[in-house]
């Protein structure tokens, strides 16, 4: 079943996302070549601690049984990495991508982010999967002003994807999000017989998603690596992942994982910095 949330749990939703918003402010300030992720994630750590908020990844457990859960509050995903790379401490290097992955709960309430950063100077084909994926998003964000359904989304995001060249993922899809991480619906990034037949899903008010395309400069297969986490591409092409978490009201789509308005700024229950490093 679908959980729609009223209006006053959206503006519970929003300051989860906030938090969540500023963790990734934080983890951008720090990158640059020389630095590791297990440092970024340290910094994401202490923020979420100071914030009173749990972190939702520490510890989530594994989807494969008897697997360990995951052992940090991010996702750090570099280069071939799809999702689910574990913060280490190899140095990042200039010319490299890493995809950062966080969500809190705030207050009993998630949110779930998620964007690649270049690394230094990147060759441009590489920029240009990072602005797609991007684009990909931000085009589905602009498609639920009108969508009815959510495979009119998905349809047009694959297409998007393929029209580059590159691949959209489909081993991992986005979710509904509210009091837990992960609720339903499933929100895949393209469709099939089978998502038309019985993973379609209405677009109404109070709906919340975490909508996160995943796309491949190669082509869409991934492996699993020995540390039982990291996904990564089987043909070793770069891959860039961006997600944000997406109410749905009766006047369109808000990013509750969004910049700060200024009232938000002065009234936020924790520490936010106005100054924006990244935008997504
Ligand atoms: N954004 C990812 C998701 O929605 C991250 C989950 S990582 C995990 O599933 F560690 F929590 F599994
Ligand atoms: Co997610």
């Amino acid at each position: 079943m679908l959980q729609l949330k009223s209006d006053r749990e959206l503006g519970l939703m929003r300051w989860a996302g906030l938090v969540v918003w500023q963790a990734h402010q934080i983890a951008a300030r720090l990158i640059r070549p020389g630095v590791t992720t297990f440092q970024i994630n340290a910094a994401i750590e202490r923020y979420y601690e100071t914030c009173h908020a749990e972190p939702l990844f520490l510890n989530y457990p594994h989807y494969s049984p008897g697997k360990p859960p995951f052992p940090a509050a991010s996702c750090m995903s570099a280069n071939d990495a799809v999702v689910h790379g574990i913060p280490n401490h190899q140095v990042l290097q200039d010319g490299d991508i890493l995809s950062i992955d966080t969500g809190c709960r705030f207050n009993g309430w998630c949110g779930d982010a998620a964007l690649t950063h270049p690394i230094g100077n990147v060759v441009p084909a590489v920029q240009k999967l990072l602005d797609v994926t991007q684009a990909t998003l931000d085009l589905a964000i602009d498609l639920l002003h009108h969508a009815r359904m959510w495979s009119e989304v998905a349809d047009q995001m694959a297409h998007y994807v393929q029209s580059h060249g590159f691949s959209t993922v489909e081993c991992f899809v986005g979710h509904g999000i509210g009091r837990n991480m992960h609720e339903d619906p499933q929100v895949p990034n393209y469709v099939s017989r089978s998502i038309r037949g019985s993973g379609d899903f209405r677009i109404e008010p109070g709906l919340v998603l975490a909508i996160e395309p995943m796309v491949n400069a190669g082509n869409k297969r991934i492996k699993l690596m020995p540390d039982q986490w990291t996904q990564v591409t089987k043909d070793g092409s770069p891959s860039a992942h961006f997600e944000h978490t997406i109410a749905i009201t009766a006047d369109g789509p808000i990013c509750l994982t969004g910049p700060p308005t200024p009232e938000e700024v002065a009234s936020a229950p924790f520490p936010i910095d106005p100054e924006v490093i990244v935008s997504w």
